[in-house]
């Protein structure tokens, strides 16, 4: 709270409303405009563009200068220097952990890895050719039915628990999907390994031989998990927070954010950029798609460019694409036809007048896809993968409103429809 106000002058009344403004420890004042449904007005945001949805300790971002900040701690950082369950217990307890704290938290995470017995027979009621995300959908949601001990989202305890329990089943339930698609048994989880390890064990081992999992690609996973751990306000958190406003348990919740996420503008954007790639399918027919994504009578759009917050440049953009040039090397991929369109986009996005002005950067998305391809994973599996990652920075945002101070999300609107009118018996309609 500070004690700067703002003036809304209101031409035909004649009259001024002051406002509170409010700064928080970095990033821009926001003003409190509660009051002014006291007063017959509502403010107009379509997007959310400049309204602030809440009040959060969790991630800053700054998106002229391309920081992202987790509890203060610059995510080049953490993904330099961490790993993802250490980032998940930073964005959960808001401090980086003890050693012990660490070692707690990571067997804790390993035994909820298993999903209850009865969650498989789940899959049997999906056609197998089913987008993976629609599954992931259903069955996420379906944990409520499951956890019963963990609902009751006034206990404190119960939160941390299905906090736990979440994170830890989320990449057993994305690999049973994939299993699923592909017809090959569900591989249950080896507590032996890492958390990325595991995922790709129970991704691609089968049960007639030990995995062989290569460090760099669990590097690489563990990585992609961690630069996608969370990013404040955005579709899907906002979502979850919406869906939890309404006392919702944490299972539905993230189900809703998983829902939010799939979409081609949000998580959906990195399955977006392999399709676009391969739509495209050679270098030469690069400047057709260019010229496409500049015109304006042409929705077309380069996947994995542009940023609602980031104009700069992406901050994880920049770590992700050291991994995918690590990756890459490690399996030897140098000459794919997709990545040579892939590096041909980024170039022109770099140094072309239309991208430079409207600030289009290579985001996230688009290095994660190019990773994801290179490890072998099919393209319905990639926005899984991002809500595998995004899961624990649901639940922190859960968490956080729920042990606040919160109301119903209700926004309001501008009613453009019919005034009031007197109901036509259908006979006398013309
Ligand atoms: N290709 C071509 N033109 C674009 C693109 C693009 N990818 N993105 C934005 N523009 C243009 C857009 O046409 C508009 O031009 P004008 O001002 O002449 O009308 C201008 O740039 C601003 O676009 P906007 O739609 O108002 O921007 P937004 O902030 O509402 O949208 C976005 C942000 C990410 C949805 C958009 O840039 C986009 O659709 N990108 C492709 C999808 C994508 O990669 N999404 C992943 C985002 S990162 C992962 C995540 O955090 O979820």
């Amino acid at each position: 709270m500070t004690n700067k106000k703002a003036k809304l002058s209101l031409s035909e009344q004649g009259t001024d409303i002051e406002l509170p403004i409010y700064s928080g420890t970095i990033g821009p004042d926001v003003v409190d405009v509660g009051s002014l449904t006291s007063q017959n007005l509502f403010t107009y945001d379509p997007g959310f563009v400049s309204t602030a949805s809440c009040e959060s300790q969790i991630t800053y971002i700054d998106g002229e200068k391309g920081i992202l900040l987790h509890r203060g701690y610059p995510i080049d950082q953490l993904a330099e220097s961490s790993n993802y369950l250490e980032t998940c217990y930073l964005l959960l307890y808001g401090e980086l952990p003890s050693s012990e704290e660490y070692e707690k938290f990571v067997s804790v995470i390993q035994n909820h890895t298993m999903v209850h017995e009865q969650i498989r027979t789940f899959f049997n009621g999906f056609r197998r050719d089913a987008h993976p995300m629609a599954v992931m959908c259903g069955v996420v949601g379906a944990l409520s039915a499951f956890y019963h001990d963990s609902l009751d989202i006034s206990n404190e305890r119960h939160r941390e628990i299905a906090a736990y329990r979440l994170v830890a089943k989320i990449p057993t339930i994305a690999a049973m999907c994939y299993k699923f698609s592909t017809g090959q048994p569900f591989m249950y989880p080896d507590n032996r390994l890492s958390y990325s390890e595991n995922f790709l064990h129970m991704m691609f081992g089968t049960p007639c031989e030990p995995s062989k999992i290569s460090p760099t690609l669990a590097k690489a996973m563990d990585r992609i998990f961690l630069l996608h751990a969370d990013h404040e306000q955005n579709a899907s958190t906002s979502t979850v927070r919406l869906a939890g406003s309404s006392g919702a348990n944490p299972f539905a919740c993230i189900a809703a954010g998983i829902v939010a996420l799939w979409g081609p503008s949000h998580g959906g954007a990195n399955e977006a950029v392999l399709e676009m790639l391969q739509e495209i399918g050679d270098v030469s027919r690069i400047d057709e798609y260019v010229a496409r994504a500049k015109d304006k009578e042409d929705p077309f759009r380069l996947m994995g460019f542009g940023h609602r917050v980031y104009k700069n440049f992406d901050p994880r953009a920049k770590v992700m694409k050291e991994s995918a040039d690590e990756v890459l090397q490690e399996l030897g991929i140098e000459n794919d036809p997709l990545l040579a369109i892939a590096k041909r986009l980024e170039e022109i996005a770099l140094e072309d007048d239309y991208f430079i002005s409207k600030k289009l950067y290579p985001n996230v998305d688009f290095y994660s896809g190019i990773i994801l391809k290179a490890i072998g994973i099919p393209t319905s599996m990639f926005t899984v993968i991002f809500a595998v990652g995004r899961t624990v920075g649901w639940i922190a945002h859960w968490n956080e409103m729920i042990s606040g101070n919160y109301r119903i999300g209700r926004p309001r609107q501008l009613y453009t429809g019919h005034a009031q009118r007197d109901f036509v018996p259908m006979k006398k309609r013309s």
